[in-house]
């Protein structure tokens, strides 16, 4: 009896509601989410949907690659340092010293005109409560007083206009240090990083930074001032009163501390959640065809409102707590107000304190309290801006591609040849120095994994002679692609070593390095601008003439005379208004434009017609004929005529010879051409 009901409660209890269900499906994928943040866990410890890929720790490594490119469940960076982040800050801001002087003349200025503006007020109040001097000394005080304030009006005028040039000034160069340091992150960087992420760092971080540095930075300094001053005249006006005030501050401090510690947990959680919104934004955009195609519009429209939601969730507690920091610090100023108040008029009436000295003290006292007040106001600003500005440092601070030796041999233009050009402290090349770049390709022994407990390429060597065809053929995650990856240095080699005529590339300045290989990725990709830019990307010295021999060559010239404005026609969005095969043409047409001695096409063909791939073969031979070419292609009609095919399967190469070699062997390159492994 007893076995059966509690069968019957278990069947209830793992009974779940669609609902449940859904959660715990978009929770196994993006992690919990930020209910778990409101039950106040410590710092770090709130796994963010996007904790992935967008993200790294505080060792800056980039994270693990996560399901859709974001990782479910990797911890939250902790807060980290806030004065080390303010500092950099800092730095871009001095970089504008002079500006920054007159600044601080006219905050120097305005604060001591308000202070001593608001001194003058003792003697006019004492002239008018205890008939001290007579109405010219009011007079003159007023006058005075006036003068003072509109000098303090128009520092303040000034003060303003110079800060909002330094920001954005600072701005540009934040913005544009970024987007150095993106041309300088290894491939690896954009492997493993959410790249809707990496946008959010440039638009909704960067901005953050600028808010904080349009508004706070001159509250921040003139409050600096102003607390300094204030307290100068305080102790000045009445040493006892002052002690009071003083005794409130710190507590004044400690309330806002605890409440900004918590701010800044949140506001990073906020920049981060906004980042996985953005990445999946742009993944939707990107992929909306995809979408559509598969109707996911409705899971999509669900794992939206997912991300939303837990942005929504932080954003709540990131602007609570930055939003009851002005109250809880407003309220304080007001008790010290208050008690400030009671205990000067009872100064003024036992121990003779004068009217004129209270009513300044007062002001005061509510002038020393107001900038504490003010920042305490503008704490969502700055918290945003640093956890901005620590996700944008973060990116600067990921190791980019190895430096460069100084003895690294470079590759210069000579009379329209590419020469090596080796230092004299380089004793291993010597002999090279001012020799052409025949372009003779040598792996030797490699070995290769994306991720050490994984290895994709085991032991692969070949020679291609310069000028000459070697094709690679095999099937789908053989190594393909993976080999021309490591021959342009995207990828390190742990193994083994490739030499471009003899020179290991490592020792090969990797700009110099690349300037001497061309390249056909297998994504096409294009730039908004015209088809005529878009060609000459390849070498950016080409002549018009030259944009379309290349056309030609790769058999582009006859579609882009059919666009509506020929080479001038604009090209948006990857190039969206051409066919897969026209975008491909162009890529080859890039590549055919760059005078490199080592042409790479990886399925560069792969979407065109067959008879358009023989005419641009026919029209490629000219141009291969000086140039080592290597060939990846799964049709095996393109690498018919190469003098080598190496077959790849697994990383290794199983086979290798030219075509009728092959053949003869009957091994896989056979069944691979017959088609005799699909019937098998
Ligand atoms: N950036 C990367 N990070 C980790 N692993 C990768 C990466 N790129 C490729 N791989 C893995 O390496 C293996 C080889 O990939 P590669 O792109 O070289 O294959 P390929 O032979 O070019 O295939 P295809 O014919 O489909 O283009 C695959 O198993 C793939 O999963
Ligand atoms: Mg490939």
């Amino acid at each position: 009896m007893m076995t059966i009901s509690t069968q019957k409660e278990t069947n209830v209890i793992d009974k779940k509601s669609p609902e449940e269900i859904r959660i715990e499906r978009l929770q196994k994928k993006y992690g919990r989410n930020a209910a778990g943040a409101e039950n106040g866990n410590g710092p770090g410890a709130v796994p963010g949907p996007g904790g992935g890929p967008g993200r790294r720790g505080p060792g800056g490594g980039p994270g693990m690659p996560g399901p859709r490119g974001r990782g479910a469940g990797m911890p939250i960076a902790k807060p980290q340092n806030a004065g080390k982040t303010i500092g950099r800050l800092f730095s871009y801001i001095g970089e504008d010293k002079w500006k920054m002087g007159i600044f601080i003349v006219c905050i120097i200025l305005y604060t001591a005109a308000n202070l001593t503006g608001s001194y003058l007020l003792r003697p006019i109040i004492n002239n008018l409560v205890y008939e001290e001097g007579g109405r010219t000394t009011l007079f003159h005080s007023l006058l005075l007083m006036g003068c003072i304030y509109a000098v303090g009006i128009a520092a303040q005028y000034l003060q303003s206009r110079i800060m909002i040039s330094v920001s954005q000034n600072a701005l540009q160069r934040l913005r544009d240090d970024l987007f150095r340091k993106l041309g300088k992150l290894p491939v690896r960087f954009y492997d493993t990083n959410n790249h809707g992420d990496i946008m959010s760092r440039f638009t909704n971080d960067v901005d953050a930074v600028g808010e904080m540095l349009n508004n706070t930075i001159n509250q921040l300094i003139s409050g600096a001032i102003n607390i300094v001053g204030t307290l100068a005249l305080m102790l000045y006006t009445n040493v006892w009163l002052t002690i009071i005030t003083i005794v409130m501050t710190p507590l004044m401090i400690r309330a806002g501390r605890a409440v900004a510690g918590r701010s800044r947990k949140y506001y990073k959680q906020q920049q981060a959640a906004l980042g996985t919104l953005n990445g999946y934004i742009e993944e939707s955009v990107t992929g909306q065809k995809v979408v559509k195609v598969f109707c996911h519009e409705e899971i999509a429209e669900e794992e939206f409102s997912y991300l939303n939601d837990d942005l929504c969730k932080k954003q709540i507690n990131a602007q609570f707590f930055g939003g009851i920091m002005g109250p809880v610090m407003g309220n304080l100023s007001q008790v010290s107000y208050s008690l400030t108040a009671c205990i000067g008029g009872i100064l003024c009436v036992l121990k003779g304190f004068d009217l004129g000295g209270l009513t300044i003290f007062v002001n005061y006292s509510r002038q020393f309290s107001r900038p504490i007040n003010e920042i305490s106001m503008q704490v969502n600003t700055i918290f945003s801006a640093l956890a901005g500005a620590e996700r944008v440092f973060d990116v600067m601070d990921d190791a980019p591609e190895n430096a460069d030796a100084p003895e690294a041999v470079s590759l210069v233009e000579k009379d329209g040849r590419l020469v090596f050009r080796v230092p004299a402290s380089n004793k291993d090349y010597a002999d090279r120095d001012g020799m052409e770049v025949k372009g003779a390709v040598t792996v030797e022994h490699i070995t290769f994994g994306y991720v050490p407990e994984k290895t994709i390429l085991k032991d692969v060597s070949l020679y291609a002679k310069p000028g000459q065809k070697i094709a690679f053929v095999g099937s789908t995650g053989a190594g393909k692609t993976t080999i021309t990856n490591l021959i342009n240095r995207f990828y390190d080699i742990e193994k083994g070593r490739i030499l471009i005529d003899g020179v290991d590339i490592k020792d090969i300045r990797r700009d110099d390095l690349r300037k001497s290989i061309a390249m056909v990725l297998q994504d096409t990709h294009l730039f908004t601008g015209t088809v005529r830019d878009n060609i000459r990307y390849g070498r950016l010295d080409a002549s018009d003439e030259e944009v379309e021999e290349a056309a030609r060559m790769a058999s582009a010239h006859s579609f882009i005379m059919r666009l509506e404005h020929g080479y001038d026609t604009m090209l948006e969005g990857d190039g969206g208004n051409l066919s897969q095969g026209q975008r491909q043409l162009l890529n080859i047409a890039r590549a055919a434009i760059s005078k490199a001695p080592v042409l790479i096409l990886d399925e560069a063909t792969s979407s065109v017609d067959t008879r358009t791939e023989k005419h641009i073969e026919h029209g490629m031979d000219r141009l291969m004929a000086s140039r080592t070419t290597l060939v990846i292609a799964h049709r095996l009609s393109t690498v018919r005529n190469a003098n080598a095919i190496m077959v790849l399967e697994n990383g290794e190469i199983i086979e290798r010879g030219d075509h009728d070699d092959l053949l003869s062997l009957q091994g896989r390159y056979y069944s691979l051409y017959t088609g005799a492994s699909e019937l098998s």
